[in-house]
């Protein structure tokens, strides 16, 4: 099994399509350990909550300093057994030392076709504005590992939606938030099988 640890900030439907999926039998090898929001009154805790799932509200403002609010969230990973990370409106940077200690078990999703579209400041409604300003004919869904640069760890899954004519950036979000609650548990359940192979960056860097 699979233990994961689910961060957002909002209203938390990625969340909720994959508990959708652990609950149909669509991703048998994940559990979901504890919910973590920076925001108390987050959707995303509720829904925790109403499944009996633990809930917690770990934000910055509650620590003296960035690495102590790192060191919370990685003591209740390791409380909770975490394996594995997944973002799913995850509005807050994780702290390097997050990055390091999980690092190739952390995912995010992001409503666009990376790496078009990523980077600082390319979330919410910026990232459809960009992309209907941009002339696309196809916006899409990514999830991707995260390492220390924005949107760049490498690309687990892909899925696109046709841009077409009369498109507002809030009606290519409902089509891209679709596609989203289709890859995210898709791309967990290929993490949970094992058929997920990253790269192992130091090795290839001890053997040359
Ligand atoms: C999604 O669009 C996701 O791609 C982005 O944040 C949004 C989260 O939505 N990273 P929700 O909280 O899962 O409904």
């Amino acid at each position: 099994m699979v233990r994961i640890a689910v961060l957002g900030s909002g209203r938390g439907s990625n969340f909720k399509a994959i508990l959708d999926a652990i609950h149909g039998g669509r991703i048998p090898n994940v559990t979901v350990s504890v919910v973590i929001s920076n925001n108390s009154d987050a959707g995303i805790l509720e829904t925790a909550r109403a499944n009996g799932l633990p809930a917690v509200h770990l934000s910055g403002k509650q620590f003296p300093t960035e690495e102590a609010f790192a060191d919370a969230l990685l003591r209740t990973f390791s409380e909770h057994n975490v394996h594995l990370i997944v973002l799913a409106g995850y509005m807050k940077l994780l702290h390097l030392r997050v990055i390091r200690q999980y690092r190739n078990r952390i995912v995010n999703i992001h409503p666009a076709l990376l790496p078009k579209f990523g980077g600082r400041g390319m979330y919410g409604m910026r990232v459809h504005e960009a992309v209907l300003a941009a002339g696309e004919k196809f916006s899409g869904a990514t999830v991707h590992l995260v390492d220390e640069e924005y949107d760049r760890g490498a690309i687990i899954m892909q899925r696109s939606v046709p841009v077409t004519d009369g498109d507002t950036p809030e009606s290519l979000a409902a089509k891209v938030l679709r596609v989203e609650h289709e890859i995210y548990p898709e791309a967990l359940r290929l993490f949970a099988e094992g058929n997920v192979v990253v790269p192992d960056n130091e090795s290839v860097v001890h053997h040359s």
